[in-house]
């Protein structure tokens, strides 16, 4: 190619910008790429039963086939127990613990949660077909661990 001097030196500084611009892209994925997006958001395990709105755990209607169900996952039990929405449910999770790190999972869904202390882990799905199914603690989180569950249902 023959392009005056000028022109060869600002394609090489595009070059050069196109590099740096996907390196900081690299350097974020690997600074914050690993986390969970969901426990992004903090509570004081101490006070979650005093801070909204885990101090009225449940399950609230948000819009038309819309919910959130906002639970406390703890030493060995969710709170509340069970869950039950009509099909075709949107749901928005809001869990957490006030004492050790659980799991969250509703088996055969996409709902499949680690809930760390300190964390409110969000997750949202939508249930087309009925079920009822346990919802499982699969974190091992003491001598309770394998009688943690709870009910979830969709009728
Ligand atoms: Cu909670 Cu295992």
């Amino acid at each position: 190619m023959d392009l005056p001097r000028s022109e060869r030196i600002w394609l090489m500084i595009g070059g050069a910008s196109l590099v740096v611009f996907f390196a900081i892209i690299l350097l974020m994925a690997l600074v914050w790429g690993f986390h969970n997006p969901g426990q992004m958001k903090t509570i004081a395990p101490d006070a979650v039963r005093t801070t909204p709105p885990f101090d009225k755990p449940g399950l609230y209607q948000v819009g038309p086939n819309e919910y959130r169900a906002v639970m406390i996952a703890q030493m060995f039990m969710y709170q509340p127990n069970n869950v039950t929405v009509p099909a075709g449910s949107t749901v928005h999770f809001e869990v957490t613990s006030p004492d050790v790190v659980h799991g969250f999972e509703i088996p055969g869904t996409n709902v499949n949660l680690m809930v760390v202390p300190g964390h409110i882990t969000e997750y949202t799905a939508t249930f087309r077909n009925k079920m009822d199914r346990v919802i499982v603690c699969n974190e091992y989180c003491g001598s309770g661990h394998q009688v943690m569950l709870g009910r979830f249902v969709v009728q």
